[in-house]
């Protein structure tokens, strides 16, 4: 199975890079970058610290398309929209885990999913797809006389926030309870902002040294409360997950997957 990488030089392309080049089952394709990036027309391999492979970092994302079977994207939500473009003219499977889209990039990424199997998650760590199936099974059984808070700690690089698990945390203790994240999600606390409104599910956002991400889920209730928490160690849960939902994704019919499908847990 021929896998390429977009955005090759980034943190997870670099380790994305060294996953499929690992796996005796893929062959990696190659690799992309953004155009005018001094990182175009090096050693894909090399510049992700392995031996030199002679694939060389394009920043003609068209032409990777042509020549792979599945794209993974873990890299910038500027370049979403371009990518899922891509997958569907060519019709390759697309793994997508790039975070803090906009509602233009999301939708194209959805449009894509029309003509090719996308897999689209904000975590492709096995641990943290389990966490939010529990999430949602706790919010369900404890109800609403337990506040719900979802904390998270990343490295201080990271752009965006909250994080996309966050968020996944979020829609799924919301929908425990039978309703919709955007009715209940208090993002910002600050000033004299009064009780804490009945039902609402907070977001805390904590940034600083080299956490690849830590998240947990508070259900306080009077007397007790439960935690969900998961700590990642590694960013290779990602990468991992990564390359295993492009195993999946190819041979699947045109559809919007999630790491769910990949994991048999939908
Ligand atoms: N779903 C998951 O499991 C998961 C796990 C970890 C991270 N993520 C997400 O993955 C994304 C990348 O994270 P990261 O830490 O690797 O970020 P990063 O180090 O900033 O990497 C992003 C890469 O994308 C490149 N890029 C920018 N524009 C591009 C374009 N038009 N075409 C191709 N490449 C382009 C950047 O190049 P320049 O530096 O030259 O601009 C950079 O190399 C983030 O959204 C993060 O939240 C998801």
């Amino acid at each position: 199975m021929k896998i390429g990488i977009v955005g090759c030089g980034g943190t997870m392309g670099r380790l994305l890079v060294k996953e499929v080049a690992a796996a005796e089952d893929c062959r990696l394709s190659g690799g992309s970058g953004r155009p005018g990036s001094p990182l175009i027309g090096r050693d894909v391999t090399e510049q992700a610290g392995l031996e030199p492979s002679g694939l060389i970092v394009t920043d003609d994302a068209g032409a990777l398309f042509r020549d792979c079977d599945a794209v993974i994207d873990l890299s910038v939500a500027g370049a979403a929209s371009h990518h899922a473009e891509l997958a569907a003219a060519h019709g390759v499977a697309l793994v997508h885990g790039t975070s803090g889209l906009d509602a233009a990039q999301q939708e194209a990424v959805e449009a894509a999913a029309r003509h090719t199997a996308v897999v689209q998650s904000s975590s492709m760590s096995i641990g943290v797809n389990l966490m939010v199936e529990l999430t949602e099974q706790t919010a369900a059984v404890l109800g609403e006389d337990y506040d719900i808070e979802i904390v998270e700690l990343f490295h201080r690089n990271k752009v965006d926030a909250p994080s996309g698990t966050s968020l996944a945390l979020g829609r799924a203790a919301a929908a425990g309870r039978g309703a919709d994240l955007d009715a209940l999600a208090v993002f910002q606390r600050d000033g004299e902002i009064g009780p804490r409104p009945a039902g609402a599910i907070g977001f805390a956002v904590l940034r600083g040294g080299d956490s690849p991400g830590e998240h947990t889920v508070i259900f306080a209730g009077a007397g007790e409360r439960v935690e969900i928490a998961h700590k990642a160690s590694s960013r290779s849960i990602y990468t991992q997950g990564a390359v295993a939902a492009a195993r999946w994704a190819v041979g699947q019919p045109a559809g919007l997957y999630s790491m769910r499908d990949v994991l048999g847990l939908a």
